[in-house]
């Protein structure tokens, strides 16, 4: 007898991409919000997607994720797996976790309970076998509060354990949704505009916090980003949307002198879209 083959590959098979979209449109009505674009994630890479308010972002990011399907052509593949046309859920299950660009939680549970709520997606027993209470459930349910608490702990918000959601501070809501998307034990986390609404103290710990996600969660993480000295610190490969196309794609030195991207940049007067081109870094 042959060995069943299993949709997932593990994790010790080599690598793919941990994901890649080839060619994703994605039209409102007549808009056009995300034209033609193709992008690879490699394997525990740190990259971001960047580009103007209203270039495609987080429509494109809707699309990888299932909430949205591209126009017709568009394929999403997740660790090898072609993953388009599922849904959300599935795809989530499947290795691709994301928070939200607004905050998304349970106000009215503790930090503790929105993580089991996440993982329970992954657990046998769900909320029902939790009312129930038969032992193995209860076991389960154990195993989960335990790690609930070490995952609290690795984002650096442990001992918010026990406090309503609505009552963290911004960034450690911030923390707490990644937090959430590391309970599906994902390949690849995708971050949405994570670092809005920070200080640039937060931000500061927030880019060390993505290499400590990255390095010991063993996942890649895409992020959206604003913050540019987030963005260019942080990232291994920035790739740059305008107008729902794909403008430009390479390491930060390569972005910030490209002209293209200063000219999408420039031309876009809105305060927060703009862009530091000079190094800002000085080291
Ligand atoms: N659900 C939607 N229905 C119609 N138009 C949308 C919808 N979502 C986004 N758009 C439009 O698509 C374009 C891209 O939006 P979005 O992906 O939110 O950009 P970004 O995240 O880069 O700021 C914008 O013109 C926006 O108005
Ligand atoms: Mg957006």
């Amino acid at each position: 007898m042959t060995e069943t083959q299993t949709a997932v590959p593990e994790a010790e098979a080599p690598a793919p991409a941990a994901l890649s979209a080839e060619n994703i449109t994605v039209t409102f009505g007549g808009l056009v919000a995300v034209n033609d674009v193709s992008f690879t994630v490699p394997d525990q890479s740190i990259v971001s997607l960047i580009g103007p308010n209203g270039a495609g972002k987080t429509t494109f990011f809707n699309a990888l994720t299932g909430l949205y399907q591209p126009d017709r052509g568009g394929r999403v593949v997740l660790n090898g797996l072609d993953v388009t046309g599922m849904s959300p859920n599935r795809i989530a299950s499947l290795g691709l976790a994301r928070t939200f660009q607004n905050i998304r939680l349970f106000n009215l549970m503790t930090a503790e309970e929105n993580v089991k709520v996440a993982m329970h997606s992954h657990l046998k027993s769900g909320v029902f076998g939790t009312v129930l209470g038969l032992p193995w459930q209860r076991r389960e349910e154990r195993e989960a509060h335990e790690v609930a608490l070490e995952l609290l702990d690795f984002v650096g918000i442990g001992k918010t354990a026990y406090e309503y959601a609505r009552n963290l501070s911004y960034g450690d809501q911030r923390r707490l949704e990644v937090a959430r998307a590391l309970a599906l034990k994902p390949r690849v986390v995708l971050l949405d505009e994570p670092t809005a609404g920070m200080n640039p103290r937060e931000s500061a710990a927030f880019v060390e916090f993505v290499h400590r996600v990255r390095d010991e969660r063993k996942v890649s993480v895409l992020l959206i980003e604003h913050d540019m000295s987030v963005v260019m610190r942080v990232s291994e490969r920035i790739t740059v949307l305008d107008r729902g196309e794909k403008i430009a794609e390479g390491t930060a030195e390569e972005v910030r002198t490209n002209p293209r991207v200063v000219e999408a940049y420039l031309g876009s007067s809105a305060g927060d879209n703009h862009i530091t081109i000079a190094d800002e870094e000085g080291e």
